[in-house]
């Protein structure tokens, strides 16, 4: 008796496999709205695996499961400058002056006063919650981008973070077309079009006077060197690295390596702590070990690896960590 039941259950249980299997299958060929139950019942079972942190199916700020992770990610130091938080302590103050130390620097907190009469005062990318899926995709300038192809795919995210000099012109196959935020400072500033976030990395109080100049006036035209007294860029969508969260990156994430951060991770950075996945492209050497930006022929390795400003090494030695530990995703490119 004892085992023919188990067979009548098994039958059973595998008959209800097969319908279920090839409803879903038939429902999925056909784009029966039923599929949508399926994707709905993963999608939840993904929020309580991810303690609803976000939507998406894995989130960066879910911190409790890697202690050096946790360690390090802290939310509550917001990214980009307000009036509120543009106060800085005696400490980050002075340490960011030394970074690129003026002989004269203007009065921090008029040109921060002025500067917000211009450019929107607002706590953006706060919302993080259990509805929020934001996926991003930084964007670095490497060379190994050359051929790489992904210029759909990282077109497809919600927001697409570049830096410095980075032209999309001429490279979209590759690199794409859409840039929601530009990361740059004076002397490495380019053009961008009115659709995009400005996010200025600012080194000095003369590199907040320079983008209140470079959208009005025009009237600063050096700081150490040469640069573009105007710029073209949509004043509505200007946003200001905060020094505190520069320092921060610097003290907690790279634990004083270098000088300062270079603005590959300062990008990468502003994105893990504003996004709920983070996706990375064009960062480290090519498949040949150079170290060249994809829009020029020449190896720099030694410009920007052995200045000493940055540490290299240790920048993407935490980088890898990020990708090993699942906080982002790195593609290598070519
Ligand atoms: C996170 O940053 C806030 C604001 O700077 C600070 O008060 C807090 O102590 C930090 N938390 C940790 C765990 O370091
Ligand atoms: C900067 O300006 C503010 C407001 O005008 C003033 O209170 C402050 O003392 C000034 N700081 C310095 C260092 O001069
Ligand atoms: C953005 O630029 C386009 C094309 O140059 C223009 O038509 C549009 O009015 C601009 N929008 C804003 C908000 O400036
Ligand atoms: C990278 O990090 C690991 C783990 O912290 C460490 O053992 C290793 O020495 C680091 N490598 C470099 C090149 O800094």
């Amino acid at each position: 008796m004892f085992l023919p039941k188990q067979r009548k259950i098994r039958t059973f249980a595998l008959l209800i496999g097969v319908i279920t299997f090839t409803t879903f299958l038939f429902s999925y060929t056909f784009r029966d709205p039923s599929v949508d139950f399926f994707r709905h019942a993963f999608r939840l079972s993904d929020d309580f695996l991810s303690k609803g942190q976000c939507a998406c199916p894995r989130c960066v700020a879910e911190a409790e499961d890697d202690p050096w992770f946790a360690e390090r990610f802290n939310q509550s130091v917001h990214p980009l400058m307000t009036r509120e938080n543009s106060v800085l302590s005696e400490e980050t103050f002075k340490w960011w002056q030394w970074l690129q130390s003026e002989r004269r620097p203007a009065n921090f907190s008029e040109v921060v006063e002025e500067l917000f009469r211009v450019i929107p005062d607002e706590v953006l990318y706060a919302d993080a919650g259990p509805k929020r899926c934001r996926t991003c995709a930084v964007v670095g300038n490497s060379g190994n981008l050359k051929g790489a192809q992904y210029g759909a795919l990282i077109d497809s995210f919600d927001f697409v973070v570049r830096m410095n000099q980075a032209p999309t012109t001429g490279f979209e196959e590759d690199v794409g077309a859409k840039t929601t935020h530009h990361l740059m400072y004076p002397e490495s500033a380019k053009d961008l079009d009115n659709t995009t976030s400005l996010v200025l990395i600012p080194f000095k109080t003369l590199d907040l006077q320079w983008i209140l100049s470079a959208l009005t006036t025009g009237t600063i035209k050096h700081t150490y060197t040469r640069v573009p007294s105007r710029i073209k860029a949509n004043k509505d969508k200007v946003l200001i690295y905060s020094p505190t969260f520069f320092k921060y990156v610097f003290d907690t994430w790279l634990e004083g390596h270098g000088r300062y951060p270079s603005t590959g991770f300062l990008s990468l950075m502003l994105a893990v702590h504003i996004c709920d996945e983070v996706s990375v492209f064009g960062f480290g050497a090519d498949q040949y070990g150079n170290w060249h930006h994809y829009w020029e022929e020449n190896d720099l390795s030694g410009a920007f690896r052995h200045t000493g400003v940055h540490d290299g090494d240790h920048e993407y030695n935490v980088t890898l960590q990020l990708a090993d530990k699942h906080k982002i995703k790195m593609f290598r490119g070519r």
